[in-house]
């Protein structure tokens, strides 16, 4: 887009939230959509050729505003992280679909994302550990978790660890093996912490674009273990 269509284009924008102000009362309150409802409106894939910015306008009121006093923007975030997670061949664990149990969300930063993908697998550790046995304590659950990273990741997973209340361990690496992660040295770790009662519940197999890790890049996932230690 180039200034003379930027400004038109910014103008007609300010246009559309002017209008969308004057005559908010005439809008539904509440949506009267049902969760999902957005997937069938938009393509399943990335789309290989651009819309016109006609077209992306008319979606606003098309595929947006049904939902708009609610789910719409983590609908269509949904639906849009599949594509990423298409486009960049991720396995189906990875992607939301319809019943998935996958998909992403997006942060604002690298430390965030970090943080809130720790938050929520230690939500979802104590939660299965619970509904296994239910009188369990859950600060005594939370004592006992522990999750692992490379010692070469960013200083925000440790950080995330300690805002999180968690133990976190570093996975030692080598130059020899390029500073990444073997398996093997982890498998080891989560058997040794498992033994000594500890509950293995998250593994940041992520690189960052520090030097020592840019040859190792692999998606970002996280991995809830399910123990009665
Ligand atoms: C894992 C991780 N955390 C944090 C950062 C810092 O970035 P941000 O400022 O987006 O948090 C990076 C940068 O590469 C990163 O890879």
């Amino acid at each position: 887009m180039d200034a003379t269509e930027s400004r038109k284009r910014g103008k007609e924008m300010v246009d559309l939230i002017a209008d969308y102000m004057e005559n908010i009362e005439q809008r539904t309150v509440y949506p009267d959509v049902e969760p999902g409802y957005l997937r069938s409106l938009i393509p399943e894939e990335a789309p290989e050729e651009p819309d016109t910015y006609e077209d992306v306008v008319k979606d606003i009121e098309r595929v947006i505003m049904p939902g708009a006093a609610s789910p719409a923007c983590t609908e269509l975030e949904t639906v849009m992280m599949d594509w990423l997670g298409k486009m960049l061949k991720l396995p189906e664990d990875f992607i939301t679909g319809t019943h998935g149990q996958g998909g992403g969300v997006i942060q604002s930063t690298a430390s965030e994302a970090t943080l809130v993908a720790l938050l929520a697998a230690r939500c979802r550790a104590v939660r299965m550990i619970l509904a296994s046995d239910p009188q369990r304590p859950e600060t005594g659950i939370t004592s006992k978790l522990v999750a692992y990273s490379s010692d070469q990741a960013h200083c925000s997973v440790e950080r995330a660890g300690m805002i999180a209340g968690v133990r976190m361990k570093k996975i030692p690496t080598e130059k020899s093996d390029k500073y990444a992660v073997q398996g093997e040295t982890l498998r080891r770790m989560i058997q040794e912490d498992k033994a000594a009662g500890l509950i293995p519940f998250y593994n940041r197999t992520h690189s960052s674009p520090s030097p020592s890790e840019q040859n190792t890049l692999i998606p970002f996932s996280v991995r809830t273990e399910h123990t009665h230690s």
